[in-house]
């Protein structure tokens, strides 16, 4: 087992390994007396891993209860939310008690929610089940539901106390969210890693599973740096968004039902590249792409998606932030006035 520790307002540690969720009770135990642990999760996690996180944390002490909801990210709502909080409620869930979100980063985001407001806050510890959620979101303590008028709109940043990553969990995991974590993946390589780029480039989404604990960690540690120079997301934390500007815009464009998230992004980090990049380094993303079965474009042209790049949350005032990366490794944040962008863009 591995363990990566997140300074961040809170310290916390990451362990990551194979079999790792069957030991969660034990792990949790080194860092709080036994009280009741909460497990959020979805049907189709309960399904596969609910027992054995339930009977982990029921050896080590734990007194457990489960709150399980439909999967999909239509439940990362303020309906489910609501529920959350009366079953908290019933189960007499209290500040020295904690929640485990068990799950993909629907979960995690909603339950690190819950923690972050029920009570006016208690800890909660993410178990990942989704290359996303063990790369991404379980890490760096963004939290959030949607609202009828967007994505993410109502968050709070809540460190988890632990991260327990068990790669293994990947093998049940459909093809499509595999490619779909891939995309982030990438996209650390791209922002932060050339030897982990190199690495992606020998392996497809076929045999990447033969290197995929590595690959974890190592993007674990990369976000892991950098959230503990900007955890509030002011400066820094936006080069995670490389692929993002151009990706929420495909996603929003297809209603959020043709591209998943991290397609989306891996387009996004194509078209963007195909801007700045030169054609050998947009040619060498592009195969890196497909490689992991993402899309490098998508039908609807810039002059259709660009415009709704406007609507990004992020964006600060007038000027839109957005990140370009000309060489392998390192990326940079520009801003300029939407305006501008759009008539960039479409140069
Ligand atoms: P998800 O949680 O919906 O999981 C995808 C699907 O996989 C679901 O149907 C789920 O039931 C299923 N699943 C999960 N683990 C499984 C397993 N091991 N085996 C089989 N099936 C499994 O989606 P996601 O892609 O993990 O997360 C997307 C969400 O994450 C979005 O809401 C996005 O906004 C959020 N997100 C948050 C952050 C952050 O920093 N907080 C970062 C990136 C994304
Ligand atoms: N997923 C982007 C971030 O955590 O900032």
């Amino acid at each position: 087992m591995k363990t990566i520790t997140v300074h961040a307002s809170r310290t916390y540690p990451i362990w990551i390994g194979a079999g790792q969720l069957a030991q969660c009770g034990q792990l949790l135990r080194q860092q709080r007396t036994p009280q009741t642990a909460a497990i959020v999760t979805d049907d189709n996690v309960d399904a596969l891993y609910g027992a054995t996180v339930q009977v982990s944390l029921e050896q080590s002490g734990f007194h457990v209860v489960k709150f399980v909801f439909p999967h999909g990210e239509k439940s990362k709502c303020s309906a489910t939310l609501n529920q959350v909080y009366d079953f908290l409620c019933e189960n007499a869930v209290t500040r020295t008690d904690c929640l485990i979100a068990l799950g993909g980063g629907v979960v995690g985001d909603l339950t690190g929610f819950a923690a972050a407001t029920y009570l006016r806050g208690l800890d909660y510890v993410q178990i990942p089940t989704t290359l996303l959620a063990q790369v991404d979101s379980s890490v760096g303590g963004k939290t959030a539901i949607d609202l009828p008028g967007g994505k993410n709109l109502v968050g709070a940043f809540l460190q988890p106390t632990a991260v327990i990553c068990d790669p293994d969990t990947l093998q049940t995991l459909p093809r499509k969210f595999l490619a779909d974590g891939m995309g982030e993946v990438i996209k650390y390589g791209m922002i932060r890693d050339e030897a982990l780029f190199e690495l992606l480039e020998q392996y497809t989404l076929d045999t990447i599973h033969d290197v995929i604990a590595d690959v974890i960690s190592t993007c674990i540690d990369i976000k892991r740096n950098v959230v503990e120079h900007d955890e509030f997301d002011t400066g820094e934390r936006m080069i995670l968004n490389f692929g993002h500007t151009l990706g929420h815009a495909v996603e929003s464009y297809y209603h959020y039902e043709t591209y998943t998230h991290g397609s989306a992004v891996a387009a996004g980090m194509c078209m963007m590249a195909k801007k700045t990049c030169s054609d050998a380094l947009y040619e060498r993303l592009c195969r890196c792409v497909t490689a992991y079965d993402l899309p490098t474009q998508v039908p609807a042209s810039l002059a259709e998606l660009v415009p709704l790049c406007g609507k990004d949350k992020k964006r600060a005032s007038a000027d839109l932030r957005f990140v370009v990366c000309e060489m392998i490794g390192n990326a940079s944040i520009r801003s300029m006035p939407f305006a501008e962008f759009v008539a960039w863009m479409a140069q």
